[in-house]
């Protein structure tokens, strides 16, 4: 289906001149040679062997044997497509971002959504957090937000992903289970990390299982800096909110569409776009002062803890729409490399050591992934400004760069690329004042690990804190080890003990010993209003 803005769509013209249209053409090799025969090989003697000679045989044959590439270490199984962003209010009082200045601006996108943990081929519907990628091709570069549908992560600091991933991954001595977190590894993991406990919550939720991409919420987690024209900087978490509001699936009906259709999730994206209902979801941001950065009795720099949105708000700022389909899924879906450290001027980095670490993860990964050093010139990952360095060469280079010069700075060329002043658009990192000792503790400021996840717990209506025991039960029951399962009971018990009780109770192991009373049944109070007064 045809979007009626893609004429205005920068980042659609520019596919254009890449796409092919094969039909009705003569089928040739790689070479251009028109082929006359692409059903039998060479041979000598119509009974004989094939023979090397056959060039078309070979090349085809080549060519497919490498037809695949490497997976995504996580966020393997993706869908993805196109649209556009649309500003409503200018944001030019908190940041200079290009993208976010002239309120009806519109800016191409291209959004990928996943699961986390499940291989290439695995089921949509299983329990398991989802990625929300979005890739802004703006005039100022691309600036990528990527980001999950929970707005917490299991871990604190970037050096323990590793450890992480492979818990969650099927186990290395047989690759089971394929599901996230139904088995020993994963709770273990947990049980030890016990900075998970907030993000475990909201898995066992029904926010792990949503009934469609459409109906998700999207958050960029991390703690980022806007800083405006005057280098003034705030504090932002980034939302994305669904026209369609939050919905998702039961446990059994997940389990049931898994075994039936396991694309379920990528052929609704699909086939909303093909029938014109297009997906949208608005942008909204919370915002910090700078000199609000310790008012809060979380640390802002702890991906674990949210900013509760009664105290700091989500103020909506505009909106996406995905409306075109991509025509080939490996160019686009498979091809296109996110990073969360593409940024633009006026959008700079926290401190958050798990945003620090994924600075440095992306572009590691999609070296060997896309094979070298060029994926950048990729269609899908070029930016629709123009872009000029002084990089040269390595696999798979397409830009034929002239001249004799390719280093800066120099005095035989007066047209090498040369660098722009704040004021001409150059990208200026945030001059935040660091000081201290070189450490590798974490801040005691860290060490709060349950006060959000009984927070999340007791915002929960009867009904999805039944869920929530019943996630807990199916999960943790399928860990073979014994202590394990008591250690996840006793760890949950610091949530709710009537939470522990239940879950105890459904895998056969103690429950704990907490004093406080249960609020399986309760729902829960409305949340602090406290910090309202500070809001910026
Ligand atoms: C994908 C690393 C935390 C969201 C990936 C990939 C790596 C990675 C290596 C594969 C990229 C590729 O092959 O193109 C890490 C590390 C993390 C971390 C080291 C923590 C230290 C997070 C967090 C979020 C997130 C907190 C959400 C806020 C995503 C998404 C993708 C992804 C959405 C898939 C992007 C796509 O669709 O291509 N991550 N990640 N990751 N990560 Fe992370």
């Amino acid at each position: 289906m045809q979007n009626e803005n893609e004429e205005q769509n920068k980042k659609h013209r520019q596919l254009e001149t890449f796409r092919t249209e094969d039909k009705n053409k003569s089928l040739t090799t790689n070479q251009g040679l028109k082929v006359s025969e692409d059903e039998h090989s060479l041979k000598a003697g119509q009974r004989g062997p094939t023979l090397m000679e056959d060039f078309h045989f070979r090349e085809k044959m080549t060519h497919f044997d490498h037809e695949r590439i490497p997976e995504r270490v996580v966020h393997a199984r993706g869908y993805a497509a196109h649209g556009e962003f649309e500003l409503y209010e200018s944001m030019s009082e908190y940041t200079k971002a290009d993208f976010l200045q002239t309120p009806g601006k519109k800016t191409p996108v291209f959004t990928r959504f996943s699961t986390v943990a499940g291989s290439k081929g695995s089921a949509e519907t299983v329990r398991d957090v989802r990625g929300f990628a979005v890739k802004f091709y703006t005039d100022e570069g691309n600036y990528d937000l990527v980001g999950n549908n929970i707005p917490v992560f299991f871990i604190q600091d970037a050096i323990k992903f590793p450890d992480l991933v492979h818990a969650v991954k099927p186990e290395p001595h047989n690759e089971m289970p394929q599901a996230a977190s139904a088995h020993d590894t994963f709770w273990d993991f947990v049980a030890n990390n016990q900075e998970s406990a907030h993000m475990v919550m909201w898995h066992m939720s029904d926010r792990a299982i949503p009934r469609s991409f459409r109906m998700m919420e999207g958050f960029g987690v991390h703690t980022f800096r806007f800083v405006n024209a005057k280098g003034k900087s705030h504090f932002v978490k980034f939302h994305w909110k669904p026209k369609l509001g939050v919905n998702s699936l039961v446990w059994d009906e997940a389990q049931k569409i898994s075994g039936k259709d396991p694309d379920f999730h990528r052929k609704d994206l699909w086939e909303s776009i093909e029938n014109g209902d297009y997906a949208e979801w608005e942008l909204g941001v919370q915002l910090i002062e700078e000199s609000q950065e310790f008012d809060f009795d979380f640390d802002i720099l702890d991906p674990t803890k949210l900013w509760p949105e009664e105290d700091i708000p989500v103020k909506i700022i505009g909106k996406m729409t995905l409306n075109r389909n991509v025509d080939n899924v490996f160019a686009e879906t498979e091809q296109v490399a996110f990073h969360p450290g593409h940024v633009v001027p006026g959008i700079d980095f926290s401190n958050d050591p798990l945003l620090q670490g994924r600075l440095f993860s992306y572009t590691d990964t999609q070296l060997i992934r896309l094979g070298g050093p060029n994926f950048h010139e990729l269609p899908i990952n070029r930016p629709v400004c123009p872009f000029h360095n002084n990089q040269r060469d390595g696999y798979g280079r397409q830009t034929i760069n002239t001249g004799q010069v390719s280093y800066h700075k120099n005095s035989l060329a007066d047209n090498t690329p040369s660098t722009s002043t704040e004021e001409e658009g150059g990208y200026v990192h945030y001059q935040e004042k660091v000081d201290g000792r070189k450490v590798a503790a974490r801040s005691d400021s860290f060490k709060d690990h349950f006060s959000q996840a009984k927070l999340f717990w007791n915002s929960m209506s009867v009904v999805e804190k039944k869920h929530i025991v019943e996630a807990f039960s199916f999960e943790v029951g399928k860990v073979k080890n014994k202590d394990i399962r008591q250690q996840v009971v006793d760890m949950f018990g610091h949530v709710d003990n009537g939470l522990a009780s239940a879950v105890a109770h459904a895998v056969g192991v103690h429950a704990p010993n907490a004093s406080e009373e249960s609020t399986v049944t309760k729902s829960s109070p409305a949340l602090s209003q406290e910090n309202k007064a500070k809001l910026p």
